[in-house]
């Protein structure tokens, strides 16, 4: 191989038509025949992907081009966000959703996804959240390992693979202020407890990517990161994939103020591990310059080269036929495809309260579905939110319609009210008038799409434009008032969310979630999910998540000289893992054996679960741990099991969880048996007040 095809096989182009960053040096079709050119990324269409392939396969060495896409939560069926998804607790439903998109995409020319997004975030100011498995890393984890085996399966050159892309390694979500691509200043300790563990579980599913994150971690580009790359990710876990930078985020070194120009940013990222050049021309333009100015050695380039390679052997492009157009699926796969969809939306929705005790809503005679996000028909980005592959936002059906459906007798009526995104274009009276004869209104409220994901941080996140000001409308009409939230992020609206007689945070929750709605609204299903992400009450509150670390001053009521604020209480608004059917489940009589253990040993958890709920719903039961003593010191609650519970109505059963003595160690490389006493806390949230404890001593045997 020349050094020019040696480097084009480093280099990924876009060549989609919906670029996902700033195009800063387009690269045409020709470098492609040129044979300067690896992979490229955003085209779609397996006409396309198929004469592009053909004219890389014509040049000298025809080594076939990778193509990828952000496949993150499905690529025509689109399922709920990830936020939304990682709500529903059930690793069964994350592999399958993946699995299925993965066909999809692949069918259709895809080879590999730039996903799943691992990223820890605890600051709902920063709009990836959307994107990521919450605030816990011990749920990222299993988030990790469920989507890199959907993805993947078992042999990437099978007709239904993709490559998987574990990112954005690491501690993107600790950007600082909440800004989209700021820094990180993250402490060691939180580094390798909270936000490298997800990526490590990705390493051990074999995932065949990774991709650094746009961030520094104290003043280092993760890009550059040759600490965390070539050692810890490489050295240390033996991670032998292919690295992929982000967007033009080796040309960004330069801006970063680590590398004077090109070659340097070049140099850097090469040696720090990063193999693929995404869309910069860093590596074509900088790394030939790079070697006359000794900055990296061949053997560098080399290595890079046979990694990418070596991909491309994995997932059989060289013996691949052009991918013939898949045309559409069966109609039974189809339906699969969406039931699958449906039953996603309706576990990842969550039902943040119900004073009114509106659900379910009986036979109303009259629904008035009321807001921006009751579109009656089309603009369904809203309803599939950012990164939805090439899902069809018109496929998402509108609620009005699924209402329809549903209530087939009810006379249903939707207005707009207000504009989702700004002040000024509204029509509350027209809304109020729709409203007032309603039996039951459905308020829809919530963030646009195109308000969330990347570079969509938002310093007051809560329902944008004058939607309060409709939600005050509609509240003094004193009609039956559901409230359905659309959004990927806590937002922060306490005082409508308290307002309304039953809250839903649906999210973006994909191309079924208005059916789903309409069967939970009739009591046809439970809302299924649970928050994976604290609530905040304020902004003032962020960031706030329940594996905080103790206080030497840890707050009490009766005494000022605690840590508190004057103004708001520590509490979020709605704990981790809030949600079901409020009032409907009660833990009792736990039971833990043995209650000293050795580091290899098992403990086995009993709790009995008494439904009282009016039909079939699981109960969530999650399982904590706390360190009573550590140095340092270890967070006040540690997720370390969660079980999703069937009971029928009225249902009471004894479940027993069995958890590894080693749970009861940190989480990170390298952690040990640390001996001494545990609590061992298990409840239907994070909320420590109504948790059933009972203590285990861990002893080195
Ligand atoms: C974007 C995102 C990254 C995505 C990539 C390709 O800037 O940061 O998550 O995979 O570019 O679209």
């Amino acid at each position: 191989m020349t050094l020019a095809e040696k480097i084009g096989q480093l280099t990924m182009i876009t060549l989609g038509d919906q670029p996902t960053g700033p195009i800063a040096d387009p690269v045409t079709i020709a470098e492609v025949h040129a044979g300067r050119v690896g992979s490229v990324l955003n085209l779609a269409g397996p006409e396309r992907i198929a004469q592009v392939q053909a004219l890389a396969r014509a040049t000298r060495l025809g080594i076939p081009l990778v193509f990828g896409l952000d496949v993150v939560h499905g690529y025509r069926t689109v399922f709920p966000v990830p936020i939304a998804e990682a709500g529903a607790f059930d690793p069964t439903l994350w592999r399958e959703t993946a699995r299925v998109a993965a066909a999809e995409a692949r069918r259709q020319g895809i080879h590999l996804t730039f996903a799943p997004m691992l990223d820890i975030a605890r600051d709902p100011r920063w709009g990836r959240i959307v994107e990521g498995p919450g605030e816990d890393p011990w749920l990222a984890a299993r988030f990790a390992a469920a989507k890199v085996t959907g993805f993947q399966g078992a042999d990437l050159a099978a007709p239904d693979a993709l490559a998987a892309t574990a990112k954005h390694f690491v501690a993107y979500g600790a950007a600082v202020a909440g800004r989209d691509y700021a820094g990180a200043e993250v402490s060691a300790t939180s580094l390798a407890e909270v936000y490298l563990p997800p990526f490590r579980a990705a390493v051990e599913a074999g995932v065949a990517a990774v991709m650094p994150a746009f961030s520094d971690i104290d003043g280092v580009p993760m890009t550059a990161h040759a600490a965390l790359i070539a050692g810890r990710l490489r050295r240390v876990w033996g991670f032998d994939g292919v690295v992929i930078s982000d967007w033009d985020a080796i040309g960004q070194l330069v801006a970063h103020g680590v590398a004077a120009d090109l070659a340097e940013a070049a140099a850097l990222a090469l040696r720090a591990g990063v193999d693929i050049d995404m869309v910069s021309a860093a590596y074509r333009r900088g790394l030939p310059e790079a070697l006359d100015r000794g900055l990296v050695e061949p053997e560098a380039i080399d290595a890079a080269v046979l990694r990418v390679l070596a991909l491309k052997e994995r997932l059989g492009l060289f013996e691949a036929e052009p991918v013939a157009p898949a045309g559409p699926p069966p109609a039974a796969e189809a339906a699969g495809r969406r039931a699958l969809a449906r039953h996603a939306a309706e576990r990842s929705t969550v039902l943040l309260h119900d004073r009114s005790s509106l659900l379910p809503v009986g036979s109303p005679r009259r629904i008035a579905v009321i807001g921006p996000f009751a579109r009656a028909a089309g603009g369904g980005s809203d309803r599939i939110g950012p990164w939805a592959g090439l899902g069809d936002p018109d496929q998402a059906s509108s609620l009005p319609a699924a209402l329809r459906a549903r209530f087939p007798d009810a006379e249903i009526v939707s207005r707009v009210g207000v504009d989702a995104h700004r002040p000024g274009r509204r029509d509350i009276a027209g809304a109020v008038a729709a409203a007032r004869q309603a039996d039951l209104v459905l308020l829809c409220l919530g963030e646009p799409a195109d308000w969330s994901g990347e570079a969509a941080s938002r310093a007051e996140p809560g329902l944008p434009g004058d939607q309060p000001a409709l939600a005050e409308a509609i509240f003094a009409l004193e009609r039956p008032t559901v409230l359905i939230l659309t959004g990927g992020r806590p937002l922060i609206a306490s005082a409508v969310i308290d307002r309304a007689g039953t809250a839903l945070m649906a999210w973006f929750g994909g191309t079924e979630i208005a059916p789903a709605l309409a069967g939970i609204l009739a009591g046809d299903v439970p809302a299924g999910g649970r928050l994976p992400v604290s609530w905040p009450r304020s902004i003032g509150q962020i960031p706030i998540f329940f594996a905080e670390r103790p206080s030497g001053r840890p707050f009490a009521p009766d005494n000022p000289f605690t840590s508190h604020y004057l103004d708001q209480p520590n509490a979020p608004h709605f704990p981790f893992g809030h949600g079901g059917t409020p009032g409907a489940f009660a833990l009792s009589d736990l039971a833990v054996a043995p209650v000293t253990v050795g580091p290899a040993e098992e403990i086995a958890i009993a709790v009995t679960v008494a439904s009282t709920a009016a039909r079939a719903e699981d109960a969530v039961v999650f399982v904590f741990i706390q360190a009573l003593k550590a140095l340092p010191n270890r967070p006040v609650l540690e997720l370390r099991a969660v079980e999703r519970v069937a009971l029928a109505p009225g249902e009471t059963r004894r479940a027993t969880l069995r958890l590894p003595a080693a749970a009861l160690d940190r989480l990170g490389d390298g952690a040990v048996p640390e001996p001494g006493r545990y609590a061992i806390r298990v409840g239907l949230d994070a909320d420590r007040s109504r948790h059933l404890v009972a203590a285990v001593t861990l002893e080195t045997r």
